[in-house]
């Protein structure tokens, strides 16, 4: 198995896409560290993965828990970042200019720090892969800044592509994944997002954490794909 005995850091990884790859990377062999925020959201998850497993605690919009987080963790071989807030949708009447400025501190500057901080300790044959959304490529209305952070995320990638090579660097774009990141919709309005975006999927159905973990798995095993972006949507872009 290719990432028998490689470390893989999934910042993240204590819920949803992050949990499931995590999961994934360690029945394919890895010695796996988790991070989040949250405590206790790290000892639920760290109970469910298998032993050799470790797991951290740090807020990603902090610059100091980072750089101590990849101190504390010393060399990896593969770098996974999942960590993301729910969204909030907004059309231009209602814009606030600072929590749009806001919503890109965790996903699009955590992860620039995160790969700041990692890639010294990246070894050779190593990987990055951040977090996009098929909402840069097929936005609605009020998907503006969501879009936005999607679009930024795969420049980043493409940007750190070329300057961290031979390190390959590269994206998940996610469709619609069924995940506690949608919790905080009440559960009525949920399984109407849910109905609308299945009706007219080619595939039929919501994604779940472990579709978009193959993506995962597959860009830190491949050896030859770098700069690029995998879609796994269901279909979505074709819809
Ligand atoms: N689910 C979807 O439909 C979908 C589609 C496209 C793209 N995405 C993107 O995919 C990523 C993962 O989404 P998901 O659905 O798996 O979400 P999720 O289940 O809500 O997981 C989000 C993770 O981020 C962590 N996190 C939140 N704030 C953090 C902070 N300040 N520092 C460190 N970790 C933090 C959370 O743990 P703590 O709360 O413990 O910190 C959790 O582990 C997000 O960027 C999301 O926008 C999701």
């Amino acid at each position: 198995m290719p990432l028998t005995g490689q470390h893989v850091v999934v910042l993240g990884g204590t819920s949803g896409i992050g949990l499931a790859t995590a999961t994934l990377a360690a029945e394919r062999g890895a010695r796996v560290t988790i991070a989040s925020s949250r405590p206790a959201n790290v000892e639920r998850a760290l109970s469910t993965l298998p032993a050799g497993t470790t797991a951290e605690v740090a807020d990603l919009t902090d610059s100091n828990q980072v750089a101590d987080l990849f101190n504390r963790l010393g060399p990896l071989d593969h770098l996974v970042y999942t960590a993301g807030e729910p969204l909030n949708l907004t059309t231009l009447d209602t814009l606030d200019l600072a929590a749009a400025r806001d919503a890109f501190t965790l996903r699009y500057f955590g992860a620039l720090d995160a790969v700041r901080a990692a890639a010294p300790k990246l070894r050779p044959g190593g990987s990055v892969t951040l977090t996009s959304g098929t909402a840069g490529l097929r936005p609605g209305p009020g998907w503006s800044i969501a879009a936005s952070m999607c679009g930024a995320i795969e420049g980043l990638v493409r940007a750190l592509a070329v300057e961290l090579a031979p390190l390959r660097v590269n994206a998940v774009r996610a469709g619609l994944i069924r995940t506690p990141l949608w919790s905080g919709l009440p559960e009525a309005d949920r399984e109407e997002m849910y109905a609308k975006i299945i009706d007219g999927l080619p595939l039929g159905r919501i994604g779940e954490p472990e579709d978009a973990a193959e993506a995962y798995a597959y860009l830190m095993e491949q050896r030859y794909a770098t700069g690029t972006v995998v879609t796994v949507d269901g279909g979505t872009l074709l819809a």
